[in-house]
């Protein structure tokens, strides 16, 4: 497919999804721009390097300068105490916002999670329309970062596509991951469905692989955003026991949620 997708800037270059995402769009885009607060390599004339800390509006205004869009994924990426999730999953999102619409880009990319849903049994199969569940303060702190995005489309008319990632792996590692699994190809597929989908204001959407197991709907309101997904966790399901007690009820979250995840984290 040949998409041109300009200049665009990726938050959170150097942690475990940036690198995929890195690679699957450097053929598409002019021009890339790395953020991170870990240092980067650059490519050649193709990539600029940026170290900001999402917390820096202005140095994140300057990173977006002539940017067309940005792939938002710099953050908390799991479960921790509120106010560290509070300051780098909202604040930090509301920075990357307010500077994309001070700088006039119009498309962003806001990475969520599944874990907004994650307190839905097992046996719901799950809307994107539906409401929030989440299993914990970091699907609370996605809630937020989606809803700031529906804020800046209703107010300002950005573009914000939020995709709730599925458990972003090479292969499934544990039981939950075949219904739960997103491959670095179809990672790279719903991230430039996201960019490229046309008539956008806001829409959340699960990115997830075509997993014979999942429970969430890649429906975004009548339609879809146009990507198929490619690999199936299935492939793998003989490495998992099949009476795994994951399988008997219980939340999407897994592990991931209930008390025992979220005492450690609700201080005195
Ligand atoms: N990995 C998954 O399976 C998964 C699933 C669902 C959603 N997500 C979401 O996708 C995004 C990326 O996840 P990941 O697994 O690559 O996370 P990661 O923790 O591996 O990488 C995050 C990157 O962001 C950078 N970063 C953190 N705080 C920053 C700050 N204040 N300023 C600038 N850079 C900062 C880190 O240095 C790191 O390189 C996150 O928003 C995460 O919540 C991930």
């Amino acid at each position: 497919m040949d998409v041109k997708l300009g200049r665009v800037v990726i938050t959170g270059a150097a942690g475990k999804i940036g690198p995929t995402v890195r690679e699957g769009l450097r053929e598409e885009a002019d021009h890339l721009v790395l953020v991170d607060t870990a240092d980067i390599e650059p490519d050649g004339g193709a990539e600029t390097a940026v170290n900001a800390d999402i917390a820096d509006r202005a140095a994140l205004r300057e990173a977006f300068s002539g940017a067309d869009a940005i792939v938002h994924l710099a953050g908390i990426a799991e479960e921790g105490p509120l106010d560290d999730l509070l300051d780098a999953n909202v604040r930090g999102s509301l920075n990357v916002l307010e500077a994309a619409r001070q700088a006039g880009v119009e498309r962003i990319v806001l990475f969520s999670s599944n874990r907004v849903t994650g307190n839905y049994p097992i046996h719901h199969h799950v809307f994107p329309d539906e409401p929030p569940r989440p299993d914990g303060f970091y699907g609370v702190s996605k809630v937020a970062e989606e809803a700031l995005g529906q804020l800046y489309a209703d107010t300002f008319g950005l573009q914000v596509v939020a995709l709730r990632a599925g458990s972003f792996e090479q292969r499934p590692t544990e039981t939950r991951h075949l219904a739960t699994w997103l491959s670095p190809r179809d990672c790279v597929g719903f991230v430039r469905a996201a960019l490229t989908a046309p008539n956008v204001n806001f829409v959340a959407a699960y990115a997830v692989s075509g997993n014979a197991r999942r429970f969430w709907d890649l429906s975004v309101g009548d339609g879809d955003l146009g990507y198929r997904p490619v690999d199936d966790a299935s492939a793998y399901a003989a490495e998992f026991p099949d009476d795994d007690p994951f399988w008997h009820g219980g939340p999407q979250g897994g592990d991931f949620a209930g008390p025992q995840a979220l005492l450690p984290h609700l201080g005195e």
